[in-house]
């Protein structure tokens, strides 16, 4: 079994400057957690506080029901990983793997046996001999993430591991630890500023802004229901409009933009009639409108039209000047949309997300 990480109402504060404010958050057992957010909005600061390196100016964090703010760093029992492979470059990899173990003061067979397994997960074991030196960036960091959980630790956390490498080991990567922290079933919290990276790897995701959290969800929930238009904007791509509530009999409608006025389902009761709204539409909600008699509708310019296997993207200049990505499957469609062509856009009602005026606050209500 896994550990709960339970973080209460904690702040931190360099100087007089609090750069998180009584944050709360618990992470459930053996769950792959990520805090996910801009550069400097404080995912460092809070994984250095779970880890120990950082004081607490207020609150308590618990591993299970066990308050861990007075116990020091390394009797946490944590295993690391950072963006820097921080292996040892005279050692070779099997040496490298057992360090902790060592250190430990294990008997030889238990150390034998625990690395041997873990370079087993990690797909390593062919490289036990070599010197870090002779292998890929990639490979380092697998050595680095044996190592770090080699040690059987309470809890993993992980700082960025992946940016340092390209693109395309990044991919293969981001599946390797995904696999391996499944495969081991420990608590993991991952930090990352790439919300590409943190959809793929995560079991639920912590948006922050500003040292605050903004949502708490499942990759699912944060892309299709996000909480505000932070994280609208920040978890995939979308466009924001300003929008003006209408009711009609019961019956909710959004002007979106002063122009394409749709009706929207399970809205929150309670908006004033005229109510200054923001909607938020990705670009596959988007949704091109064929017949030249129809006037509700928002009207555009295309500017760009990007071939992409699966889908067909396209910049879309609004008669307003604003632009807009919009997107569409490429299959079966053979009358795609030319660059400067001319195009009417609705929306997809079920799939747009509704806000208060600030974009702080989803008017949606889910069913059920
Ligand atoms: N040792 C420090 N002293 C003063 N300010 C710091 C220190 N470490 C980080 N900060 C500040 O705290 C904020 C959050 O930083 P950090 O946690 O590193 O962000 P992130 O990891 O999300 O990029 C930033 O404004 C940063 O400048
Ligand atoms: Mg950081």
């Amino acid at each position: 079994m896994g550990t709960e990480i339970r973080i209460a109402e904690v702040t931190k504060k360099y100087g007089d400057k609090t750069i998180i404010p009584n944050l709360s958050l618990t992470i459930r057992s053996g769950e792959f957690f990520t805090l996910l957010g801009p550069s400097g909005c404080g995912k460092t600061t809070l994984l250095r506080m779970i880890a120990g390196f950082n004081t607490i100016e207020a609150g308590s964090i618990y591993f299970d029901d066990k308050s861990i703010n007075a116990i020091p760093p390394y009797l946490r029992n944590i295993g690391m990983v950072f963006q820097s492979y921080a292996i040892f470059p005279h050692m070779s990899v099997r040496k490298n793997v057992e360090y902790g173990l060592r250190q430990r003061k294990l008997d030889k067979k238990t150390i034998r046996e625990w690395s041997d397994s873990i370079m087993e997960t990690v797909k390593i074991t062919e490289y036990a001999d070599r010197s870090p030196n002779q292998l890929s960036g990639g490979q380092q960091q697998r050595v680095a993430l044996a190592r770090a959980i080699v040690i059987r630790p309470t809890v993993l956390l992980m700082d960025e591991p992946l940016s340092n490498l390209d693109a395309k080991l990044r991919i293969e990567m981001r599946s390797a630890i995904h696999d391996v922290q499944k495969e081991v079933g420990i608590t993991t919290v991952y930090v990352t500023h790439d919300q590409e990276e943190a959809l793929a790897i995560s079991d639920r995701i912590a948006v922050m802004n500003q040292g605050e959290i903004q949502q708490v969800g499942t990759p699912v929930e944060l892309y299709h229901r996000p909480a505000n238009t932070f994280v609208a904007t920040f978890v995939g791509t979308s466009t924001v409009f300003d929008a003006v509530f209408q009711g009609n009999d019961g019956d909710a409608f959004v002007v979106i933009d002063g122009q394409l006025r749709v009706k929207v389902d399970h809205l929150r009761s309670g908006i004033a009639d005229s109510e200054a709204l923001k909607v938020s539409v990705r670009p596959e909600e988007f949704i091109p409108v064929r017949d030249p008699q129809q006037t509700n509708v928002l009207k555009g310019v295309v500017k760009s039209c990007v071939f992409l296997g699966k889908y067909l993207n396209y910049e879309v200049q609004l008669t307003s000047g604003r632009m807009i990505e919009m997107s569409q499957p490429a299959s079966g469609i053979r009358d795609y949309f030319k660059e400067g062509e001319e195009i009417a856009l609705t929306v997809d009602c079920e799939r747009i997300n509704v806000f208060d005026g600030a974009g702080s606050v989803n008017l949606i209500r889910e069913e059920g």
